[in-house]
Protein backbone atom coordinates (compact mmCIF):
# COMPACT_ATOMS: atom_id res chain seq x y z
CA UNK A 1 0.00 0.00 0.00
CA UNK A 2 1.15 3.83 -0.92
CA UNK A 3 1.19 5.19 2.42
CA UNK A 4 -0.13 8.91 1.14
CA UNK A 5 -3.00 7.60 -0.15
CA UNK A 6 -6.79 6.90 2.15
CA UNK A 7 -7.60 3.48 1.54
CA UNK A 8 -11.36 3.37 0.12
CA UNK A 9 -13.19 0.24 0.32
CA UNK A 10 -16.31 0.14 -1.27
CA UNK A 11 -19.14 -2.84 -1.18
CA UNK A 12 -20.78 -3.33 -4.44
CA UNK A 13 -24.51 -4.96 -3.45
CA UNK A 14 -25.02 -5.85 -7.18
CA UNK A 15 -29.04 -6.95 -8.22
CA UNK A 16 -29.13 -7.57 -4.22
CA UNK A 17 -31.23 -5.89 -1.18
CA UNK A 18 -34.35 -4.40 -0.23
CA UNK A 19 -35.54 -1.90 1.86
CA UNK A 20 -35.33 -4.47 4.88
CA UNK A 21 -31.95 -5.01 4.07
CA UNK A 22 -30.94 -1.24 5.14
CA UNK A 23 -30.38 -2.60 8.66
CA UNK A 24 -27.03 -3.79 7.60
CA UNK A 25 -26.15 -0.42 6.11
CA UNK A 26 -26.45 0.63 9.36
CA UNK A 27 -24.46 -1.51 11.18
CA UNK A 28 -21.82 -0.78 8.76
CA UNK A 29 -22.64 3.06 9.37
CA UNK A 30 -22.23 2.57 13.41
CA UNK A 31 -19.06 0.09 12.74
CA UNK A 32 -17.07 3.02 10.44
CA UNK A 33 -18.04 5.54 12.83
CA UNK A 34 -17.05 4.29 16.01
CA UNK A 35 -14.01 2.87 14.73
CA UNK A 36 -12.41 3.17 11.03
CA UNK A 37 -13.15 6.66 10.44
CA UNK A 38 -9.14 7.62 10.91
CA UNK A 39 -7.93 4.27 8.47
CA UNK A 40 -10.67 4.89 5.25
CA UNK A 41 -13.01 5.78 3.60
CA UNK A 42 -16.27 3.61 3.10
CA UNK A 43 -18.23 3.07 0.47
CA UNK A 44 -21.66 1.63 -0.26
CA UNK A 45 -22.91 0.96 -4.06
CA UNK A 46 -26.74 -0.28 -3.38
CA UNK A 47 -29.03 -0.86 -6.25
CA UNK A 48 -30.39 2.50 -7.96
CA UNK A 49 -34.12 1.66 -5.71
CA UNK A 50 -32.34 1.86 -2.76
CA UNK A 51 -29.90 5.36 -3.25
CA UNK A 52 -32.18 7.49 -1.91
CA UNK A 53 -33.14 5.81 1.75
CA UNK A 54 -29.89 4.76 1.77
CA UNK A 55 -27.99 7.72 1.30
CA UNK A 56 -31.00 9.57 3.88
CA UNK A 57 -30.05 6.91 6.55
CA UNK A 58 -26.31 8.14 6.06
CA UNK A 59 -26.30 11.84 5.71
CA UNK A 60 -24.90 12.44 8.82
CA UNK A 61 -22.04 10.22 8.49
CA UNK A 62 -19.10 9.80 6.22
CA UNK A 63 -19.59 7.02 4.94
CA UNK A 64 -20.59 7.49 1.23
CA UNK A 65 -23.30 6.14 -0.98
CA UNK A 66 -23.00 4.63 -4.58
CA UNK A 67 -24.87 3.56 -7.77
CA UNK A 68 -23.92 0.84 -9.90
CA UNK A 69 -23.67 1.99 -13.55
CA UNK A 70 -25.12 5.27 -14.96
CA UNK A 71 -26.29 6.47 -18.56
CA UNK A 72 -23.89 8.36 -20.64
CA UNK A 73 -26.68 11.27 -21.14
CA UNK A 74 -28.25 13.19 -18.26
CA UNK A 75 -31.85 12.54 -19.52
CA UNK A 76 -33.56 11.29 -22.55
CA UNK A 77 -35.47 8.69 -24.56
CA UNK A 78 -33.67 5.18 -22.67
CA UNK A 79 -36.19 3.19 -21.16
CA UNK A 80 -34.96 1.63 -17.68
CA UNK A 81 -32.23 4.16 -17.61
CA UNK A 82 -30.92 6.15 -14.80
CA UNK A 83 -28.42 8.92 -15.10
CA UNK A 84 -25.79 10.02 -13.39
CA UNK A 85 -27.72 13.52 -12.61
CA UNK A 86 -30.24 10.89 -11.76
CA UNK A 87 -27.96 9.04 -8.98
CA UNK A 88 -26.66 12.45 -7.51
CA UNK A 89 -30.23 13.71 -7.46
CA UNK A 90 -30.92 10.84 -5.29
CA UNK A 91 -28.25 11.73 -2.95
CA UNK A 92 -25.43 9.11 -4.10
CA UNK A 93 -21.57 10.50 -3.92
CA UNK A 94 -20.55 8.13 -6.38
CA UNK A 95 -20.78 5.53 -9.08
CA UNK A 96 -19.24 2.37 -10.53
CA UNK A 97 -18.86 2.25 -14.11
CA UNK A 98 -17.31 -0.45 -16.47
CA UNK A 99 -18.41 -3.63 -13.95
CA UNK A 100 -17.52 -6.87 -15.91
CA UNK A 101 -21.39 -7.90 -15.31
CA UNK A 102 -22.02 -4.65 -17.68
CA UNK A 103 -19.31 -5.37 -19.61
CA UNK A 104 -20.54 -8.68 -20.16
CA UNK A 105 -24.04 -8.91 -19.55
CA UNK A 106 -24.96 -5.66 -21.66
CA UNK A 107 -22.15 -5.61 -23.82
CA UNK A 108 -19.98 -2.05 -22.98
CA UNK A 109 -16.94 -1.80 -24.48
CA UNK A 110 -14.33 0.46 -23.21
CA UNK A 111 -15.53 3.59 -25.00
CA UNK A 112 -19.02 3.40 -23.56
CA UNK A 113 -17.22 2.73 -19.89
CA UNK A 114 -15.43 5.94 -20.51
CA UNK A 115 -18.40 8.06 -21.63
CA UNK A 116 -19.93 6.91 -18.41
CA UNK A 117 -17.01 8.07 -16.54
CA UNK A 118 -16.89 10.98 -17.91
CA UNK A 119 -20.92 11.00 -17.19
CA UNK A 120 -19.75 10.27 -13.33
CA UNK A 121 -17.36 13.13 -13.32
CA UNK A 122 -19.68 15.71 -15.38
CA UNK A 123 -22.00 15.67 -11.86
CA UNK A 124 -19.10 15.05 -9.45
CA UNK A 125 -19.89 11.78 -8.27
CA UNK A 126 -16.31 9.68 -7.30
CA UNK A 127 -16.03 7.33 -10.09
CA UNK A 128 -15.13 3.52 -10.19
CA UNK A 129 -13.68 2.58 -12.96
CA UNK A 130 -13.67 -1.51 -13.28
CA UNK A 131 -10.77 -3.51 -15.52
CA UNK A 132 -9.99 -7.29 -15.58
CA UNK A 133 -9.13 -9.77 -17.43
CA UNK A 134 -10.78 -13.33 -18.13
CA UNK A 135 -9.73 -16.67 -17.41
CA UNK A 136 -8.97 -17.24 -21.03
CA UNK A 137 -6.99 -13.99 -20.66
CA UNK A 138 -5.07 -15.00 -18.40
CA UNK A 139 -4.20 -18.72 -19.48
CA UNK A 140 -3.16 -17.27 -22.61
CA UNK A 141 -0.62 -15.40 -20.94
CA UNK A 142 -2.36 -11.62 -22.19
CA UNK A 143 -3.30 -10.27 -18.48
CA UNK A 144 -1.37 -7.20 -18.49
CA UNK A 145 -1.92 -6.60 -22.23
CA UNK A 146 -6.04 -6.37 -21.66
CA UNK A 147 -5.36 -4.46 -18.70
CA UNK A 148 -3.44 -1.77 -20.88
CA UNK A 149 -6.19 -2.17 -23.59
CA UNK A 150 -8.96 -1.78 -20.89
CA UNK A 151 -7.60 1.02 -18.88
CA UNK A 152 -6.12 3.46 -21.52
CA UNK A 153 -9.66 3.59 -23.21
CA UNK A 154 -11.67 3.60 -20.34
CA UNK A 155 -10.32 6.23 -18.12
CA UNK A 156 -11.49 10.33 -18.78
CA UNK A 157 -8.95 12.29 -19.94
CA UNK A 158 -10.05 14.46 -17.01
CA UNK A 159 -9.61 11.91 -14.23
CA UNK A 160 -8.12 13.01 -11.19
CA UNK A 161 -7.08 11.15 -8.19
CA UNK A 162 -9.94 12.42 -6.15
CA UNK A 163 -12.53 12.00 -8.66
CA UNK A 164 -11.39 8.39 -9.97
CA UNK A 165 -10.71 5.24 -8.24
CA UNK A 166 -9.89 2.06 -10.35
CA UNK A 167 -11.12 -1.25 -9.30
CA UNK A 168 -8.95 -4.29 -10.90
CA UNK A 169 -11.53 -7.33 -10.81
CA UNK A 170 -10.17 -10.43 -12.61
CA UNK A 171 -13.50 -11.84 -14.36
CA UNK A 172 -12.53 -15.29 -12.72
CA UNK A 173 -12.20 -14.40 -9.42
CA UNK A 174 -15.33 -12.69 -8.98
CA UNK A 175 -18.08 -14.40 -7.02
CA UNK A 176 -15.95 -18.00 -7.35
CA UNK A 177 -13.93 -18.01 -4.07
CA UNK A 178 -10.49 -17.69 -6.33
CA UNK A 179 -7.90 -14.72 -5.73
CA UNK A 180 -5.01 -14.57 -7.47
CA UNK A 181 -1.66 -14.73 -6.05
CA UNK A 182 0.17 -12.27 -4.15
CA UNK A 183 2.81 -11.63 -6.93
CA UNK A 184 -0.06 -11.44 -9.51
CA UNK A 185 -2.18 -8.78 -7.67
CA UNK A 186 1.31 -7.13 -7.35
CA UNK A 187 2.63 -7.42 -10.86
CA UNK A 188 -1.10 -6.19 -12.25
CA UNK A 189 -1.35 -3.01 -9.50
CA UNK A 190 2.00 -1.97 -10.52
CA UNK A 191 1.56 -2.17 -13.80
CA UNK A 192 -1.53 0.10 -13.89
CA UNK A 193 0.14 2.45 -11.45
CA UNK A 194 3.07 2.50 -14.25
CA UNK A 195 0.65 3.03 -16.92
CA UNK A 196 -1.74 5.87 -14.80
CA UNK A 197 1.44 8.24 -13.88
CA UNK A 198 3.05 7.67 -17.49
CA UNK A 199 -0.42 9.27 -18.55
CA UNK A 200 -2.15 11.27 -15.53
CA UNK A 201 1.23 12.53 -13.74
CA UNK A 202 1.12 13.19 -10.09
CA UNK A 203 -2.97 12.22 -10.11
CA UNK A 204 -1.65 8.94 -11.77
CA UNK A 205 0.33 8.22 -8.61
CA UNK A 206 -2.21 8.77 -6.54
CA UNK A 207 -4.90 7.34 -7.56
CA UNK A 208 -6.66 4.73 -5.79
CA UNK A 209 -6.41 1.77 -7.13
CA UNK A 210 -8.90 -0.97 -5.67
CA UNK A 211 -8.77 -4.81 -5.74
CA UNK A 212 -11.76 -6.97 -6.44
CA UNK A 213 -12.66 -10.38 -6.56
CA UNK A 214 -13.43 -12.92 -3.52
CA UNK A 215 -12.33 -10.89 -1.10
CA UNK A 216 -13.11 -11.89 2.40
CA UNK A 217 -12.92 -10.94 5.90
CA UNK A 218 -10.39 -14.22 6.16
CA UNK A 219 -8.32 -13.00 3.03
CA UNK A 220 -8.31 -8.92 3.37
CA UNK A 221 -5.01 -8.73 5.11
CA UNK A 222 -2.71 -10.48 3.43
CA UNK A 223 -4.47 -8.44 -0.16
CA UNK A 224 -4.69 -4.92 0.94
CA UNK A 225 -0.86 -5.24 2.46
CA UNK A 226 0.20 -5.28 -1.17
CA UNK A 227 1.91 -2.63 -2.50
CA UNK A 228 -0.20 -0.43 -4.85
CA UNK A 229 -3.47 -1.79 -3.52
CA UNK A 230 -5.09 0.93 -1.94
CA UNK A 231 -8.54 -0.74 -1.13
CA UNK A 232 -10.86 -3.16 -2.04
CA UNK A 233 -14.19 -3.51 -4.17
CA UNK A 234 -16.19 -6.05 -2.79
CA UNK A 235 -19.37 -8.02 -3.99
CA UNK A 236 -20.47 -10.92 -1.79
CA UNK A 237 -18.99 -9.89 1.14
CA UNK A 238 -20.48 -6.45 1.73
CA UNK A 239 -24.24 -7.59 2.26
CA UNK A 240 -23.46 -8.50 5.91
CA UNK A 241 -22.37 -5.41 8.08
CA UNK A 242 -20.34 -8.24 10.17
CA UNK A 243 -18.13 -9.61 7.29
CA UNK A 244 -17.64 -6.20 5.29
CA UNK A 245 -16.61 -4.60 9.00
CA UNK A 246 -14.39 -7.66 9.04
CA UNK A 247 -12.82 -6.58 5.46
CA UNK A 248 -12.38 -3.10 6.79
CA UNK A 249 -10.64 -4.06 9.90
CA UNK A 250 -7.73 -5.28 7.81
CA UNK A 251 -6.34 -2.17 7.48
CA UNK A 252 -6.20 -1.48 11.17
CA UNK A 253 -4.17 -4.47 11.36
CA UNK A 254 -1.73 -3.92 8.47
CA UNK A 255 -1.51 -0.39 10.48
CA UNK A 256 -0.92 -2.32 13.71
CA UNK A 257 1.87 -4.89 12.03
P1 LIG B 1 -17.32 -10.85 -5.10
O1 LIG B 1 -16.65 -10.12 -3.95
O2 LIG B 1 -18.65 -11.41 -4.75
O3 LIG B 1 -16.38 -11.84 -5.73
O4 LIG B 1 -17.63 -9.74 -6.23
C1 LIG B 1 -16.62 -8.89 -6.61
C2 LIG B 1 -17.21 -7.81 -7.44
O5 LIG B 1 -17.63 -8.05 -8.55
C3 LIG B 1 -17.31 -6.48 -6.84
O6 LIG B 1 -17.65 -5.52 -7.79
Amino acid sequence: MTPKIKPLVAGNWKMNGLHASLHELEAMTKGYNTELRGFLDMLVCVPATLIHSAAKRTSNTSVMIGGQDCHINASGAHTGDCSAEMIADCGANAVIVGHSERRTDHGESSTTVKAKAGAGLRVGLLTIVCIGETEAERKSGRTLEVLSEQLGQSMPDSATADTVAVAYEPVWAIGTGLTPAVEDVHEAHGFMRKQLTERFGNEGSRMRLLYGGSVKPENATELMAIENVDGALVGGASLKAADFLGICNAYRNIKNT
